[in-house]
């Protein structure tokens, strides 16, 4: 045993400073030898039967193939490598083959139907030195798509040529966690439906593989679904400001076919004032003043919970939404509810009085009603971690927290014995540190300041605090973006590429595979993070999407040369 984990650091360390992979795979090795792609080179798959969405993947990549032009960042650009290039061998082919005795399926069907935690992501990949043919062999389609999304963003382009410096290369990859999200609230702004797509896009470049959909809020219900047609018709911003059914079904296949599951989130109870513009009957303290009282955020409003009527109109609203969905996973929220809210509403109160209820016995009831829709779909529950520490509700055993407020809260829903994914709002948030958005608070700051940086994100350590038996409960984690100070036109910038930084935490692990910490005093050193996020904001913005510069493009072009002392 201790050998073969020494032979393992042998070939893990040091990670050569010319690959720019990201996420970091689990198990590489690598030579120093240039090779290229044919002008012929295709991607062909040793077996028949191939799904489309597997087929599509691999017309996509030929497509990159064809249209990027990032060049590598060193001084002088690909022309650096021109020598080498002329002079290196060519692959011909990448062939696809899957291990004996599994069933083909396509890849949106392995999202949809396997548990997120039974998941086969594996794949080797291998690229020969002086071979013509590179291989990519994998348990399942989505293995392949994953190895797929790393043959896709690894070449290196100069002069109508697309190669890489390390030859020969043997990738043996598999996530360390199975959940690694993003957590998208299309509610406070709206986003057009490309939007979404381009960022599904982005997300399965750097194998994220869930969107948490945080489709409504308490300024505006943009979700059509048929059983409550009228709550986007007058909770949304606009008629152009809605996702239609066929939107989300839209929505949902295309990050299927990439490998990404969509988790909506329901906010409930709290965080719905805008479906009181359709049916205020199902509102306490609609839009009431001060807001500051009754609730996080203007306007205030939050779900009727001891109504039966309002109890059913959640449960059908959960169905409604459900029949648009595929997948195994949705959630129900659940933070920041208000008690003054819910204590001075008349219609609560008599309701609470006629059912001889408490305010917590009735939000218990209710949080269990609407996890029961999600259960009898099939659906493993998601719910904020607030409900759980704050209020004490009774959930499902197989319920998936999502721990937001602190990192320190991941150790409580820990001992409870759940499972949970890492979202602190110390370390992930998106949001933080634009300043404040309420109106006549000029000189405020965000409330979760300061600015979250990506080597903030980075350092994080999913297993922090945590006992070694409460490892196993920890499913993942996501960044999100909570979007008051966002919207189309800034999305792309307050996203990328920090939210790489979430995809390498949770692919490649609390540690480097090696076993050092992922971020030490020096984010140039080891497995050079720093270098390799320049590249992934620099491939972004080669293919569309406009990820913000980290560093003055200098410093880009020479790696280390802008690290203090240097
Ligand atoms: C594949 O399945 C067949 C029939 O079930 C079995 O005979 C064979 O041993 C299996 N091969 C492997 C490698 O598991
Ligand atoms: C495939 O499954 C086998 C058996 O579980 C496992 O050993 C292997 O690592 C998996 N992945 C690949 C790419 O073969
Ligand atoms: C109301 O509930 C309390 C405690 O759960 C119980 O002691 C009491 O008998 C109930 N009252 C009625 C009228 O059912
Ligand atoms: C939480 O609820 C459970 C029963 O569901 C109870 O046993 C426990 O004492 C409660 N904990 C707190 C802190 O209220
Ligand atoms: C939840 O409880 C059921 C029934 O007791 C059990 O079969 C299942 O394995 C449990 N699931 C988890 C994730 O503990
Ligand atoms: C782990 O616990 C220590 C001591 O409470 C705390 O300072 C630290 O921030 C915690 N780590 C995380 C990631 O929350
Ligand atoms: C950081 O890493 C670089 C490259 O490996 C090395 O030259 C430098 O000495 C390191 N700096 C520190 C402070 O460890």
């Amino acid at each position: 045993m201790v050998i073969v984990v020494f032979l393992c650091l042998l070939i893990l360390a040091p990670f050569p400073s010319s690959l720019g992979l990201w996420p970091i795979p689990r198990g590489l090795s690598a030579g120093t030898a240039t090779v290229k792609l044919s002008s012929s080179f295709d991607i062909h798959v040793a077996f028949n039967n191939v799904p489309a969405d597997l087929d599509d993947a691999i017309h996509r990549i030929k497509t990159h193939l064809k249209t990027d032009t990032f060049e590598r960042l060193v001084v002088g650009r690909g022309s650096a490598d021109a020598n080498s290039v002329h002079r290196a061998f060519s692959i011909k082919d990448l062939t696809l083959s899957l291990t004996q005795n599994v069933t083909i399926r396509p890849v949106a069907v392995e999202v949809n139907t396997v548990g997120i935690e039974d998941r086969d992501e594996s794949y080797i990949l291998t690229i020969p030195a002086k071979g013509t043919q590179a291989t990519l062999v994998a348990n399942s389609t989505l293995g392949l798509f994953r190895g797929l999304s790393t043959f896709d963003f690894m070449w290196y382009h100069f002069d109508g040529e697309k190669y890489i410096l390390n030859a020969p290369l043997r990738i043996t990859d598999s996530p360390a966690f199975p959940y690694r999200g993003f957590s998208f609230d299309t509610s406070r702004n709206f986003y057009p439906v490309s939007d979404i797509k381009r960022t599904l896009d982005a997300m399965s470049w750097v194998k994220l593989n869930v969107l948490y959909w945080h489709i409504a809020d308490s300024q505006a219900f943009p979700l059509q679904v048929a059983a409550f047609p009228e709550l986007a018709a007058r909770g949304a911003y606009s008629q152009e400001e809605i996702y239609t059914e066929s939107d989300i079904k839209s929505v949902v296949k295309y990050a299927n076919e990439r490998g990404i599951d969509v988790v909506m989130e329901l906010d409930t109870p709290g965080h719905t004032t805008a479906i009181g513009m359709a049916h205020p009957e199902h509102i306490a303290c609609f839009a009431k003043s001060p807001w500051t009282k009754y609730a996080n955020e203007p306007p205030a409003g939050q779900l009727r919970i001891a109504s039966a009527d309002t109890v059913n109109f959640a449960k059908k609203l959960f169905q409604s939404a459900i029949d648009l969905l595929d997948g195994t996973m949705m959630s129900s929220g659940g933070d920041e509810v208000n008690l003054p809210c819910w204590n001075e509403d008349e219609d609560t109160l008599a309701a609470l009085e006629q059912n001889n209820q408490t305010i917590a016995q009735a939000l218990d009831q209710f949080v269990q009603e609407v996890q029961g829709v999600m259960n009898a779909n099939g659906k493993m529950p998601f719910i904020k971690s607030d409900m759980v520490l704050e209020h004490n509700v009774t959930v499902l055993n197989n319920t998936g927290v999502v721990v937001w407020k602190s990192s320190l809260d991941a150790v409580s829903v820990a001992q409870r014995g759940l499972r949970f994914i890492h979202q602190p709002s110390n370390y992930f948030y998106l949001d933080c540190g634009a300043g404040d958005w309420v109106g006549n608070n000029v000189l405020g700051n965000s409330w979760c300041d300061p600015f979250k940086t990506w080597q903030r994100a980075y350092s994080f350590d999913p297993y922090a605090n945590l006992t070694t038996d409460q490892q196993h409960l920890v499913l993942g984690g996501q960044m999100p973006i909570w979007s008051e100070q966002s919207s189309s036109e800034n999305l792309d910038q307050i996203v990328w590429p920090r939210l790489a930084a979430g995809a390498e935490v949770f692919w490649t692990g609390a540690t480097l595979p090696d076993g050092n910490p992922r971020l030490g005093v020096n984010a140039t050193s080891g497995v050079n993070a720093f270098a390799r996020l320049n590249e992934v904001r620099y491939r972004l913005v080669d293919r569309g999407v406009k990820a913000i510069a980290l560093q003055p493009k200098w410093c880009a072009l020479r790696p280390g040369l802008c690290d203090v002392d240097s």
